[in-house]
């Protein structure tokens, strides 16, 4: 199957109140075990790149590439979205140009109406070529490609005005903060998301910061009308554990050296395992069918 929008498998996740993982992508053992593990759990899909990942991967046509590649020789059937993760409204033209099917724009530290701008005009150039767009409101607290916010809760007026823009799905700070959270983090604001979802409505809302909330708060956020969820740290945290695990073993070395496929080979491994069981919380098996 080609690469599809996000908006039918959102919509169908926000009415199912069910949500879809979002899940960044960083070289090929990575992509590749993603689509398999949706693929075995009929499970539809959303594979994310931030700007720093598509530098390192050698750009944004290569990943369109390599991705495109991949559904057709791995026989993938699950409908399955390639998706800017945090872009500039430079990488947001770019990907669209390279055949991304999904960006988001995060206008989030603009001045309110410059973010309205933005987002407005990329709005326009998303429906003209049926791609999905996520916008966001409010910084999401954290690291990520060395944007750092605080953990702020966004303002649910300034959600309504995005979300009015035509947007197909909106990400909002709700107290998520990107990567590990830290001892005294207060949990979710249920009471921020609740008001977000009721002047939003159908809308389906987005959860950064996936890895380390707790799955109670996580299947709490989805009743509240939380329809994607974005993991990038948990699957780090697990490649990196089986590949030094692997080195430690000296499993290679009699001489002969590492052979990178084998030595990558256990986080493939890990990262299918962790992209199925937050499948299961996040309760997308099987609605591929
Ligand atoms: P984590 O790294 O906390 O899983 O967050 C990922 C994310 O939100 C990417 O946009």
């Amino acid at each position: 199957m080609a690469l599809v929008s996000a908006k039918e498998m959102l919509q169908k996740a926000k009415a199912g109140h069910y949500a879809i993982g979002a899940f960044n992508i960083n070289n090929l053992e990575w992509t590749k075990a993603i689509l398999l593990t949706a693929e075995e759990c009929r499970s539809p899909v959303i594979l994310a790149v931030s700007e720093g990942a598509g530098k390192y991967m050698a750009g944004y046509k290569t990943i369109v590439g390599m991705v495109n590649g991949m559904l057709e020789e791995l026989k993938i059937t699950v409908p399955v979205a390639l998706h800017l993760d945090h872009g500039s409204f430079e990488g947001a033209k770019a990907c669209i140009n390279a055949g991304f099917s999904s960006v988001m724009f995060d206008g989030s530290s603009l001045p309110f109406d410059e973010n309205v701008e933005k987002t407005k005009i990329l709005v326009n150039t998303c429906d003209v070529l049926g791609l999905s767009l996520e916008a966001e409101v409010g910084s999401i607290g954290g690291e990520e490609d060395g944007v750092i916010g605080q953990g702020e809760c966004a303002d649910p007026k300034e959600c309504k005005a995005i979300a009015d823009l035509g947007i197909t799905m909106l990400a909002c700070g709700i107290g998520n903060i990107h990567g590990k959270y830290p001892e005294n983090w207060q949990g979710l604001r249920f009471d921020v998301l609740d008001s977000i979802q009721e002047l939003t409505g159908d809308m389906p809302l987005v959860l950064h910061g996936g890895t380390g909330i707790p799955d109670d708060q996580i299947k709490k956020a989805i009743s509240l009308g939380v329809s994607k969820i974005n993991v990038n740290t948990e699957c780090q945290l697990v490649f990196a554990e089986a590949t030094r695990a692997y080195i430690e073993a000296d499993k290679d070395l009699k001489g002969k050296g590492y052979d990178p496929r084998k030595l990558l080979a256990p986080g493939f491994e890990a990262i299918k395992a962790k992209v199925k069981e937050k499948m299961e919380i996040f309760g997308s098996i099987g609605k591929a069918d």
